[in-house]
């Protein structure tokens, strides 16, 4: 089973197509970035450096490894062998899960500074949106060292994990970066207690360092025969204390057991004055409250997440493939797959699919219910699916596992497509209003108008679903390509909104095109979010492409609109 095939679709790139408006501030208001004579000298990084657990690093692009001119000891082959690599990608600095994030297009010029795998384009290798210098962080005082440095020297600065980020919000051209890859302490504590909590009150907690990988995460909580709520790629590369969880964080899992945010206890940040704080229901509460879906890279630099963990369980697994001999059929199956989606969900299942006109993969899980009790709420959609295809066109089974750890360990591990290839994304949450309106078969016609769609059920409350296409392009395109590869993702998203008129997205997994990102991402939860960033983070020293106020800034965020 490949999950990767998810991610077959996904990726990105950093800037954004608005054109850059003149400055109203001052020059000083702007972020300095590398190549400016604000810069800092080498002396003050001297300096820096003295005060750091290890010397400071120098991003490079992957792909500068095969340009032995600007990267003398890469190693090519290591290069094209690992390029579709997530682990070898979030193992570097420089490394982005999708190349275009690497990548930087003027928004002016519209030149593209890039570096690329494929040597025979005769491309020059640029830098792009890697960021030059940075700290490998290694312990809270590195961090809060170079968050102090940053804040000194009014840097543009960039916090990166994995370089999984589907807006490119953990890379910036000539930024200054805080590298959290390596932060990798866990601990277990059966009886954790919330700083400032009460004794009674323990919870089976996971502490983990914003470092740590999903696969490691759950190796932790499987050791401990403990079940932890966490995303999902078939390497496990996807970070377990960046932004997946400051996005909210969907589990397989989540229908029964809630996102990522639902399940974390406590975390330490340092906020931008330098200091190490705890955030939880106690303490910087209001914090607390905005690291849960406030959206990642706004607040500070989180250096751990405590996850409250669950008793493992038994699960039933089920796989429906095969495709469809003509539209009609499509139109019918999938017509008949959105339907169920509110009760599917309430009788415990969860997971992913991905389908178009040809073909049709889905994979769900139900947790805590007997084999028995799975098949009769899944059955009946077996039948719905295979009459609309013709039987012969489907198959579909279910099996039981132990656990969790146990269903993920039957996966055959695949190469992971999507990765290293340059994509975009466009998404929305499917509304449970869809069905109860009776306009399924509506919504499948528009999602079957896409050449791919994924459609993944990881929700509750009022979403049934939540869904996604994608536009990608070779290494190398002009900036005309790029250009309308972009447009199209724009058009996506605006004919996708159109099923959930004024509906909401998952902002761990859509476009920067959004029409307004503080109503698609935050709702009527954006006052209180800009007022809690205006107490934290009075600078703006911590912004991305479509964060909290992010709308103050220029697309790079390096000045103020
Ligand atoms: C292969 C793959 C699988 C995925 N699977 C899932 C899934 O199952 N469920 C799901 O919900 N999402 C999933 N996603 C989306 C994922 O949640 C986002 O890409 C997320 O932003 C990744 O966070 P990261 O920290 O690993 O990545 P990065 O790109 O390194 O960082 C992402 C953002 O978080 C910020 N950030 C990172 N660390 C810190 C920190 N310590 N303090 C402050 N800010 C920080 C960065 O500045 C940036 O803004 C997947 C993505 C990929 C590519
Ligand atoms: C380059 O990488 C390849 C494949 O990863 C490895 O086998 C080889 O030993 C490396 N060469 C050098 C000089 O490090
Ligand atoms: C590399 O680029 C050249 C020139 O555009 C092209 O002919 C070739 O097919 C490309 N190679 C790969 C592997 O994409
Ligand atoms: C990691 O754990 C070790 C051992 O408990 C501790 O000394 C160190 O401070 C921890 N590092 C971080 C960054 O928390
Ligand atoms: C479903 O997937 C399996 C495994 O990839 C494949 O062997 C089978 O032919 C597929 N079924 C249909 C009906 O396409
Ligand atoms: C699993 O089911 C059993 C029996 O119905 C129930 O007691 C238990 O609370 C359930 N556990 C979870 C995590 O839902
Ligand atoms: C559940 O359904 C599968 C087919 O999908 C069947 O093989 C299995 O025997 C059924 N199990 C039970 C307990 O009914
Ligand atoms: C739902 O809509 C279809 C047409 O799309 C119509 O045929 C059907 O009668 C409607 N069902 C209900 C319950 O309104």
């Amino acid at each position: 089973m490949k999950f990767g095939l998810l991610y077959d679709l996904v990726a990105f790139l950093s800037s954004i197509l608005v054109r850059t408006p003149a400055p109203r501030a001052d020059a000083s208001d702007c972020r300095c970035v590398y190549g400016q004579s604000c810069w800092p000298s080498e002396q003050n990084f001297d300096s820096l450096s003295a005060q750091l657990s290890v010397p400071l690093i120098r991003p490079v692009p992957p792909a500068s490894a095969c340009y032995p001119v600007g990267n003398p000891s890469g190693n090519c082959s290591d290069a094209r062998r690992n390029w579709v690599s997530g682990i070898w990608r979030s193992d570097q600095p420089g490394g982005y899960e999708y190349p275009n994030f690497e990548t930087h297009m003027d928004s002016v010029d519209g030149s593209v500074s890039g570096c690329y795998l494929n040597t025979t384009l005769g491309i020059p290798c640029g830098r792009g949106s890697v960021a030059p210098v940075g700290v490998d962080a290694r312990t809270v005082e590195d961090v809060r060292a170079a968050v102090r440095f940053a804040g000194r020297h009014n840097l543009r600065l960039v916090v990166k994990k994995t370089g999984h980020d589907l807006l490119g919000r953990s890379a910036a051209r000539d930024a200054f970066m805080i590298w959290t890859h390596h932060l990798k302490n866990i601990s277990y504590d059966a009886n954790f207690i919330p700083e400032g909590g009460s004794d009674y009150e323990t919870v089976p907690a996971l502490t983990i360092g914003a470092g740590v990988q999903w696969k490691e995460a759950y190796a932790a909580a499987a050791e401990q025969q403990r079940f932890i709520v966490g995303g999902f790629s078939d390497d496990g590369s996807d970070g377990a204390a960046g932004g997946w969880i400051m996005g909210g964080g969907h589990s397989p899992l989540s229908t029964t057991y809630g996102l990522g945010v639902d399940n974390v206890v406590q975390f330490t940040i340092v906020t931008a004055d330098g200091e190490h704080v705890v955030a939880n229901a106690q303490r910087h509460s209001d914090l607390f409250w905005a690291l849960r879906g406030g959206g990642a890279g706004s607040w500070g630099v989180v250096t751990s997440v405590t996850y409250r963990t669950h008793d493992l369980v038994p699960l039933v697994f089920t796989s429906i493939n095969g495709t469809f001999p003509n539209p009609q059929a499509a139109q019918k199956a999938i017509t008949e797959y959105i339907n169920p989606h509110p009760k599917l969900s309430n009788s415990g299942w969860g997971g992913y699919s991905i389908f178009n006109n040809e073909i049709l993969f889905i994979y769900l899980l139900a947790v805590n219910v007997s084999w028995a009790d799975a098949n009769a709420t899944i059955h009946p959609f077996f039948d719905l699916v295979r009459n609309a295809a013709g039987p012969s066109n489907m198959d579909a089974f279910t099996q039981p596992f132990d656990n969790f750890y146990a269903w993920m360990d039957s996966l055959a591990p695949v190469p992971f497509g999507g990765v290293g290839e340059n994509t975009e994304l466009a998404s929305r949450l499917v509304s449970r209003d869809v069905v109860a309106e009776n306009r399924t078969a509506e919504t499948a016609r528009l999602f079957l108008s896409f050449d791919i769609m994924v459609f993944n059920l990881l929700a509750g409350g009022a979403a049934s679903a939540f869904a996604f296409t994608a536009e990608t392009w070779e290494e190398g395109a002009s900036s005309d390509v790029v250009f309308q590869a972009r447009q199209r993702v724009a058009e996506h998203v605006r004919r996708l909104d159109s099923i959930s008129p004024d509906s909401a997205t998952y902002m761990n997994e859509a476009s920067l095109h959004e029409p307004d990102f503080r109503k698609s991402f935050f709702g009527s939860h954006y006052g209180r979010l800009r007022s809690i960033k205006r107490q934290y983070d009075p600078k703006s020293m911590f912004l991305v492409a479509e964060g909290v106020g992010s709308e103050d800034w220029n697309g790079d965020s390096t000045r103020p609109v």
